[in-house]
C-alpha cells in the first residue's frame, strides 16, 4: 500500500494546548522548504544521521527522493506545519523484498522549538496506524543510545530494545556511540 490514503489526513490539532498544527502528506513542492529546514534540524540535534553542515542535497534531489518514496509499494512521508511553516517530518517504509514486506522502518525529526509538546507522539501514532492498515507485523526504528527523549517516547508507545549495534555511529566529538534497534509488534 503506497502513501497516506489509508489514514485520516490532514489532521489538525492544538499543539501543547496553543499553536495550531496540521499533519499532512509530504508533497514534491515541499522540497525547497525542506532543503532549508533539514540543515537547521541537523544543527539543532546531535541525534540525527547527518552531522551539522553535512547535508548538501538540492531541491531537485529532494523532489526526486519524495517522488521515489511516494511510488514505493509501502511507504509514507508526513510533514507537520505550524505558524505557516513545516516544523517536523516523519516517515516509514518497507524494503522492496517480499521476505521483508511484513515490517517497516520509521523515523522522525522535529524543530527544537516544538519539542516536548506532544508532536512526536502524534506523528508516531499516525505511523503506527498506517502500519496497521498495511497489515504489518512489526515496525522498527534505529535510535542513538543516549537520546533519552526519543527512547522515552518510543518505550511509552510500546517499542522495546531488540539489539545494540556497538560503536555504530560517530558523535559530533569524534567518539563512537551505540545504536539501538527498537521494535513494536502488532497484536
Ligand atoms: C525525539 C523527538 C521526536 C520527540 O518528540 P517530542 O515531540 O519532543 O516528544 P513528545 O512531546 O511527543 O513526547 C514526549 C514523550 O517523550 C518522553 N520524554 C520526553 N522527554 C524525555 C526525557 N528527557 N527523558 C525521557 N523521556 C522523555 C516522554 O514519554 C514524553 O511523554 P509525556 O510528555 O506524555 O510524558 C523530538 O524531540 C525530536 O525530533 N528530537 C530531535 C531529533 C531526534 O532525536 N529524532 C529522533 C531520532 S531517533
Amino acid at each position: 500500500m503506497t502513501g497516506t490514503s489509508s489514514i485520516e489526513l490532514p489532521t489538525t490539532f492544538a499543539l501543547g494546548g496553543t499553536d495550531e498544527c496540521t499533519i499532512r502528506a509530504m508533497r514534491e513542492d515541499d522540497a525547497s522548504e525542506l532543503c532549508t529546514l533539514l540543515p537547521k534540524m541537523h544543527a539543532e540535534s546531535q541525534w540525527l544521521n547527518y552531522m551539522p553542515g553535512e547535508f548538501d542535497k538540492d531541491e531537485q534531489w529532494e523532489r526526486n527522493f519524495i517522488h521515489e518514496q511516494q511510488t514505493k509499494h509501502a511507504s509514507i512521508l508526513l510533514v507537520a506545519e505550524a505558524k505557516g511553516a513545516i516544523v517536523a517530518i516523519a516517515g516509514a517504509g518497507s524494503p522492496e523484498f517480499k521476505r521483508y514486506a511484513h515490517h517497516a522502518e520509521l523515523g522522525l525529526s522535529i524543530l527544537k522549538d516544538f519539542w516536548g509538546k506532544g508532536l512526536g507522539r502524534k506523528l508516531m501514532n499516525l505511523l503506527i496506524e498506517w502500519g496497521r492498515t498495511c497489515n504489518l507485523h512489526k515496525m522498527y526504528l534505529k535510535v542513538f543510545d543516549g537520546n533519552e527523549r526519543a527512547i522515552g517516547l518510543y518505550r511509552s508507545m510500546g517499542f522495546n530494545v531488540e539489539a545494540r549495534l556497538k560503536d555504530d555511529f560517530a558523535k559530533n566529538d569524534g567518539n563512537y556511540g551505540d545504536t539501538l534497534i527498537m521494535s513494536f509488534y502488532y497484536k
